[in-house]
C-alpha cells in the first residue's frame, strides 16, 4: 500500500483539525466521511471537497476503499465503532479518551490483538511541538534524572476562540454520552497522558474534585447561556445555534463542571511524584485560537527544571519551552507553537506507522493505563481516600 485511504466517523468540531493532517499529504488521503447528522455531514463534504459520505457506519466500514478510519464521536460509541472498525478490517485512530469503561478498553485491545489492525488512541498534547522539544531534552539527560511534574491547567473566558455548538456541549455533560466529567475524564486525558508519558507509570493518587452546578453559577451572575457558557465551560456558543437552547438561556440543572481540582500521584517505580492544578475562572480572559483554555507544566530533575509554558492557547507571553540548568536559563523558540500543528503530526505519525507496518502511540495497553488514571482520580475524590490505579479494572 503505498497511501493510506482514510474515513472520517464524525464530522463534528475536532475533524475540522484533523482534516488539516490530510491536506496535499502524498501518503493518504481522506476518501470517505460519515456522520448522523446530514447537515453537518453535507456541510464537511462541501468544506473538504470529500464524495464519498455516509449516515451510516456500517456502510463506511463495507466501503472495500478504506483502509482505516478516525473515530471522532462522543465517548459512548469509541468502543463499538472501533471494534467494529477492526473486525471490518479497518486501522483505526481512535480520538481520546479510549472508552468510557475499563471493559470498553480491554474489548478495543481484545480486537487489535485478534483482528491485527493497527489500533491508536490519538492524545494529541503529546504530539505538540513544545511538549515533543521536552520531552526531548528529558530523555537525553538535560535535567538529569527527572524527579517531580506539577501540571497546571486553566479554563477562562475567551479571546477571540473557536464558537462551540450548543450540539457539542450538550453531550459533553450527559454523563451517559460522554462517560462524566468533562475536566478530570474528557479534558484530563490529555494531562494524564502527558504526567505519564514524562515520568512513567503512575502506582496511586489521592485528588478533591469539586462539582458546580453551571446553571446556578450564571444565574447568581446574571448572565444567560449564551454569553455564560464561554467561562463556564471554555468555550463560545455558536450564534446560529442560540434558538435550538430549550428554554432560551437556560443550561439543564444537571449539568456540571468538575474543577476546581486538585491531584497529587506517585509514580510506580521510584519515589517520584506529580500534581495537577485546574481552576475555571469567570475573570480570566485567555488569549486562544481554540477553546480559552491553556495547560503549563514543570518538570523537576536532578539537575534542573523544564518548562513548557503553553499548549492549548497562549495565555502567557513566554518562550514555549525554558530550561534552566547549572546556573543557566535557556529558552526555546524555534518551534511551531499552534495546537493545531500537534493534529497535523499526530495524523501523519498514524500514516506512517500504518503504511511502515509499526505500532504508533498510544496502544491500546498505553490508553488504558491513562483511562485508569482519570478514574483513579476519580474515585479518589470521591471517597476521599488513596486509590491505586490497578483498582480499576
Ligand atoms: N484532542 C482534543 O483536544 C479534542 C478536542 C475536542 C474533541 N476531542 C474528541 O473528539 C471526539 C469528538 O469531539 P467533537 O468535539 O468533535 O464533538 P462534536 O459533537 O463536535 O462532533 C461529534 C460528531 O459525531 C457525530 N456522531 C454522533 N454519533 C454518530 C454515529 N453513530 N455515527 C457517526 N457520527 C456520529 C455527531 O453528529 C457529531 O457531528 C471526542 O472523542 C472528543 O473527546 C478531542
Amino acid at each position: 500500500m503505498e497511501k493510506l485511504r482514510v474515513g472520517f466517523i464524525g464530522v463534528g468540531g475536532i475533524a475540522g483539525l484533523h482534516h488539516l493532517g490530510y491536506r496535499d499529504n502524498p501518503r493518504t488521503a481522506l476518501y470517505a466521511i460519515c456522520d448522523v447528522d446530514e447537515q453537518q455531514l453535507r456541510r464537511r463534504s462541501d468544506e473538504w471537497g470529500i464524495e464519498k459520505t455516509y449516515t451510516d457506519y456500517r456502510q463506511l466500514l463495507a466501503d472495500p476503499n478504506v483502509d482505516a478510519v478516525e473515530v471522532l464521536t462522543p465517548h459512548h460509541l469509541h468502543c463499538q465503532l472501533g471494534v467494529a472498525a477492526m473486525e471490518a478490517g479497518k486501522h483505526v485512530s481512535m480520538q481520546k479518551p479510549m472508552a468510557v469503561t475499563a471493559a470498553e478498553c480491554d474489548a478495543l485491545i481484545e480486537a487489535a490483538r485478534r483482528t491485527g489492525r493497527v489500533f491508536r488512541v490519538f492524545e494529541n498534547f503529546m504530539y505538540y511541538p513544545p511538549m515533543r522539544r521536552a520531552k526531548e531534552l528529558l530523555d537525553s539527560g538535560a535535567i538529569g534524572e527527572p524527579l517531580s511534574i506539577r501540571i497546571k491547567v486553566v479554563q477562562g473566558s475567551m479571546g477571540p476562540g473557536w464558537q462551540v455548538p450548543f450540539r457539542r456541549w450538550g453531550w459533553r455533560f450527559d454523563p451517559a454520552q460522554s462517560g462524566h466529567g468533562r475536566v478530570i475524564f474528557d479534558y484530563g486525558y490529555h494531562f494524564f497522558n502527558i504526567a505519564r508519558w514524562f515520568l512513567g507509570e503512575v502506582e496511586k493518587t489521592y485528588a478533591w474534585i469539586t462539582y458546580r452546578p453551571i446553571r446556578r453559577e450564571l444565574a447568581e451572575r446574571g448572565i444567560g447561556f449564551t454569553r455564560g457558557v464561554d467561562h463556564v465551560v471554555g468555550g463560545r456558543v455558536a450564534p446560529v445555534d442560540e434558538a435550538a437552547i430549550a428554554g432560551g438561556n437556560d443550561v439543564p440543572e444537571e449539568w456540571l463542571i468538575d474543577s476546581p481540582a486538585v491531584a497529587i500521584w506517585k509514580y510506580r517505580d521510584a519515589e517520584k511524584y506529580g500534581s495537577l492544578e485546574v481552576n475555571t475562572s469567570y475573570d480570566l480572559l485567555v488569549r486562544s485560537r481554540y477553546t480559552p483554555e491553556d495547560e503549563w507544566v514543570e518538570v523537576t530533575g536532578r539537575r534542573g527544571f523544564i518548562w513548557v509554558n503553553r499548549c492549548t492557547s497562549m495565555l502567557l507571553d513566554r518562550p514555549p519551552v525554558v530550561m534552566y540548568r547549572d546556573g543557566i536559563t535557556t529558552e526555546f523558540s524555534d518551534m511551531e507553537t499552534d495546537w493545531a500543528a500537534s493534529f497535523v503530526a499526530g495524523v501523519q505519525d498514524f500514516v506512517d506507522a500504518v503504511l511502515e507496518g509499526r505500532q504508533p502511540p498510544l496502544t491500546g495497553e498505553e490508553g488504558k493505563a491513562v483511562f485508569q488514571f482519570c478514574r483513579a482520580v476519580q474515585l479518589s475524590a470521591r471517597e476521599g481516600r488513596e486509590v491505586r490505579l490497578a483498582e480499576i479494572c
